[in-house]
């Protein structure tokens, strides 16, 4: 596990005003949560003004406008900047989203950005993922099979391929997982839904012969119970997947195995 400095206190204060563009003309407020463990400071919000003629319509296009303009201490995860990657999770306006995806024409007012909410943070917008990247490993998310290597592929039906769509398009970007009340409580016990997405995922392929093994693993009052369907993982996920539909149903394959 990374050693993190975490805030002393975590009351947010009133952060720095940035001054405004110089002659622009249309310009967007942006109120963004800054921490950095190099100093002894609370976290704050700083605010900060976009020139919109001078920058894409995504809120990351301007968060990085303000990173190359305005300030270049801004610290977040990025690389697709197309949805695919799943590093730009943030919290926007509200939220948990990516910030690559969402037009800042969706937001009213003022964009508020925060880092996903109830993790650490290692700096500014960037949580520390060290805790769900070890929960998704415990699940062990690959093929595993018992009967001998075919000499082309493991082969499987157009209707066995079907039971994956909703599953395989998971980005991994923990929006989900982060936006769950009962994973803010339970976070090292309770492994999510990102997390049991996967397992899922993993558990109806037709081709993996671990599936027993699979459930074992999540046969305990804590890594799958803990899921109360409050659904916030449903509303929040970027990619319009339904993570708590695949923990129903592996709840689900959990009876099934008993009678
Ligand atoms: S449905 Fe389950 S996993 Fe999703 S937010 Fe609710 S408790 Fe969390
Ligand atoms: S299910 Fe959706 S929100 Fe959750 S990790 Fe996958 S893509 Fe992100
Ligand atoms: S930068 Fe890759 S999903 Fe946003």
């Amino acid at each position: 596990m990374v050693e993190l400095a975490l805030p002393k206190n975590s009351r947010i204060t009133d952060g720095k005003i940035w001054p405004k563009p110089e002659g622009a003309t249309n310009v967007r407020e942006f109120g963004i949560y800054r921490w950095s463990p190099d100093d002894d400071l609370n976290p704050r919000v700083d605010t900060y003004y976009v020139d919109l003629d001078d920058c894409g319509p995504m809120v990351l296009d301007a968060l990085l406008w303000i990173k190359n303009n305005v300030d270049p201490t801004l610290t977040l995860r990025r690389s697709c900047r197309e949805g695919i990657c799943g590093s730009c999770a943030m919290n926007i306006d509200g939220a948990n989203t990516l910030a690559c995806t969402k037009g800042m024409d969706e937001v009213a007012g003022a964009v508020k950005v925060y880092p996903l909410p109830h993790m650490p943070v290692i700096k500014d917008l960037v949580p520390d993922l060290t805790v769900p990247y070890a929960q998704l490993r415990s699940i062990e998310p690959w093929l595993q099979t018992e009967t001998p290597e075919p000499e082309k592929e493991w082969r499987q039906s157009h209707s066995d391929r079907e039971k994956l769509d909703g599953l395989y398009e998971c980005i991994l970007c923990f929006c989900c997982q982060t936006s769950c009340p009962s994973y803010w409580w339970n976070g090292e016990r309770y492994l999510g839904p990102a997390v049991l997405l996967q397992a899922y995922r993993w558990l109806i392929d037709s081709r993996d012969e671990a599936t027993g093994d699979r459930l074992d693993h999540l046969e305990d009052p804590f890594r799958l119970y803990r899921c109360h369907t409050i659904m916030n993982c449903t509303q929040t996920c970027p990619k319009g997947l339904n993570p708590a539909k695949a923990i129903a149903e592996i709840k689900k394959m959990m009876v099934e195995r008993r009678v």
